[in-house]
């Protein structure tokens, strides 16, 4: 299995004070130091994390894969065609969201998706359809001829008593098996942690994770005795 990691709060740091720092590229380089197999960032319509030279930066400087999380909307459909990252996950967007609230309804705006689909693989762009894991829509993905799906997994990420974990969990079950009959790729995100990720891990046919608060939560914690320590040591020479 495969890890992408979602750099959107770095970006999301940054833009509290509007400046320049933390630079998800900076952070794209160490996370692939650290071994990931890709970054993927959420290039939204009200450009409140990633900016547009985020994501061209990025295509120039790692060496892993770009996905490009993106609304099907035109705008972000010639951003794509004019950067061309590896791989374009369409999810829905709504502006006064704090982040995804849920897959693509594909079932309900199924020719619009088909001429994205078909426009960004025409370019070579894999494209993924980020979708809740119900039999309906992976069907409806197929048709459009998406290379494969990434499914939802913030239902699950959202439970904490065993019998819902346990629904949850087996609705990804069906959902991976469905979609494995149908040869899509099969990715997952959203909502998961350094808790939730083990049941995950054990389904098989999964390709890919998309993982990011988690990671960028963990790494603000586990780097802030250095932080610290590099700073009390200017003050302590008073520089
Ligand atoms: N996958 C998709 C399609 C997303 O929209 C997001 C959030 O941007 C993620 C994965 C990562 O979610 P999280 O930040 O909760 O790990």
């Amino acid at each position: 299995m495969k890890l992408g990691v979602n750099l959107d709060h770095i970006a999301t740091i940054r833009e509290a004070r509007g400046g320049k720092e933390p630079d998800p590229i900076y952070a794209a380089v160490l996370a692939e130091l650290g071994g990931c197999h890709g970054i993927t960032v959420h290039l939204r319509e009200d450009r409140r994390h990633i900016k547009d030279r985020d994501v061209k930066l990025l295509k120039q400087v790692i060496k892993t894969k770009l996905n490009l999380e993106m609304a099907a909307t035109e705008e972000m459909m010639n951003i794509a065609l004019s950067i061309k990252p590896e791989q374009v996950t369409l999810v829905p967007e709504k502006r006064e969201e704090l982040t995804t609230e849920g897959g693509l309804d594909i079932v309900e705006n199924f020719e619009h998706i088909y001429k994205v689909v078909s426009t960004l693989q025409g370019k070579k762009i894999t494209v993924i359809l980020f979708i809740d894991p119900e039999k309906e829509q992976i069907k409806s993905a197929e048709k459009t001829g998406a290379v494969g799906i990434e499914i939802h997994t913030g239902c699950y990420s959202n439970v904490y008593r065993e019998e819902e974990l346990e629904r949850e969990l087996q609705r990804i079950e069906e959902a991976v098996q469905e979609a494995n009959k149908l040869n899509l790729k099969i990715n997952a995100g959203h909502g998961l942690n350094y808790q939730n990720v083990k049941s995950i891990v054990q389904i098989p046919f999964i390709r890919e994770l998309n993982i990011g608060h988690s990671i960028v939560s963990r790494a603000s914690l586990l780097g802030m005795t250095q932080a610290v320590s590099e700073m009390v040591q200017l003050i302590r020479r008073r520089i």
